[in-house]
């Protein structure tokens, strides 16, 4: 058995900018409010017109994670994709991935869980890795939200949070055990499945069906959010989750060198900071600039702590997602 540790980061942002001021001439909304309840100054949201999609935009992170890899495309053995907005009904993004950058035949797998897909991702890229089946395993977190948003009053609960983008990063053998990814932890309750959802198009709810009915008050195919309860809950289980990866490795809050939230409203990460006795160097935040951007939040911000130098050998890293499922984990990494 091995570890498996990142050695290359990558992420990719469409240039248009689009602040709370621009979604108040869309929507009954204000910069006031938007900031208030979630910390979003502004979010990018792909330019209609432009290539951009959360497959394309996973390809641009997905380069520069493996130039930064030190490795070359050809040595790449698996693909892992998350995404809740793949460019096509089916296949998912993965299989665009290893044609956008002319890969090996390699596997491609999507995942669909939302805002923990990529901690999801990174745990299935870890246990290839951890077997010796695979040796260098490239993880994709990307969205492109804005294209199913519904931009009027009646959306606005959930249309201001979200923003497009993508991060990668390129996972690799660690024969030294007390290195790299320490633990994975996974978690789901099906149960409020409906609390954060869009449910259709899909089989249940069938695209002929939708158009034929024509009913203005179809909302199934927007993103439909219970704010509170989602907030309440994801609250706990961002605590519990940190608290298990902690436990598993004998580490302590104090231990703690950088926590990456999933950037799902800042009120919640200063909750957690605050909760953990953590410093604001210590959590790493970026929702201000670009929104809640789902399975692509954690490795845009791991990049971007990266890339700022917030990030040394040795650190303790901690990757904590909750989103719609609902779905939730950590990552413990010794970096
Ligand atoms: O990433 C996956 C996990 N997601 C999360 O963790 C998100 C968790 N939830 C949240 O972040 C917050 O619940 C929201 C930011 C979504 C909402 O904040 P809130 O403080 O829970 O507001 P609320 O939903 O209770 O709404 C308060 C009021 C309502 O008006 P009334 O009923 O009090 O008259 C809403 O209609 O604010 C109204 N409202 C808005 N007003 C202006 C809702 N959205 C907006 C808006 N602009 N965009």
């Amino acid at each position: 058995m091995y570890n498996s540790k990142i050695i290359g980061l990558g992420k990719y942002l469409p240039e248009n900018i689009v602040t709370n001021d621009d979604l108040s001439r869309m929507m009954d909304t204000s910069d006031e409010w938007i900031q208030e309840r979630t910390g979003i100054k502004e979010r990018r949201w792909i330019k209609e017109g432009t290539d951009d999609s959360s497959a394309v935009m996973g390809a641009k992170a997905a380069e520069i994670a493996i130039e930064r890899s030190g490795l070359t495309k050809d040595d790449i053995d698996f693909i892992v994709f998350a995404t809740l907005s793949p460019d096509m009904y089916f296949p998912g993004c993965g299989v665009q991935i290893q044609d956008m950058l002319d890969m090996r035949t390699v596997g491609a797998l999507d995942v669909r869980n939302q805002c923990s897909g990529f901690v999801y991702g990174i745990s299935v890229a870890d246990q290839f890795i951890k077997t010796g089946m695979y040796k260098n395993i490239l993880v994709i977190g990307a969205e492109f939200h804005s294209g199913g948003l519904e931009k009027s009053t009646r959306g606005r609960g959930v249309t201001v949070i979200f923003g497009d983008g993508a991060g990668a990063a390129v996972l690799t053998r660690e024969e030294d055990k007390t290195k790299g990814i320490l633990s994975t932890h996974l978690h789901s309750e099906g149960k409020h499945a409906k609390e954060l959802v869009v449910e259709g198009p899909s089989i249940m709810h069938w695209v002929p069906e939708i158009l034929e009915a024509n009913d203005p008050d179809d909302v199934s195919y927007y993103p439909y959010m219970n704010g509170t309860f989602v907030f309440k809950h994801a609250v706990v289980r961002f605590s519990e989750a940190i608290m298990e990866g902690l436990k598993t490795n004998n580490l302590n809050k104090e231990d703690i060198d950088m926590l990456i939230p999933h950037q799902a409203n800042l009120r919640i990460s200063q909750f957690i900071q605050k909760k953990f006795g953590l410093s604001d160097d210590q959590v790493f935040n970026n929702i201000q600039r670009y929104g809640n951007t789902t399975a692509a939040s954690i490795p845009i911000a791991l990049t971007e702590a990266w890339e700022q130098g917030k990030i040394k050998e040795g650190d303790k890293v901690v990757l904590v997602a909750f989103g719609s499922g609902f779905t939730w984990g950590s990552v413990i990494i010794n970096w």
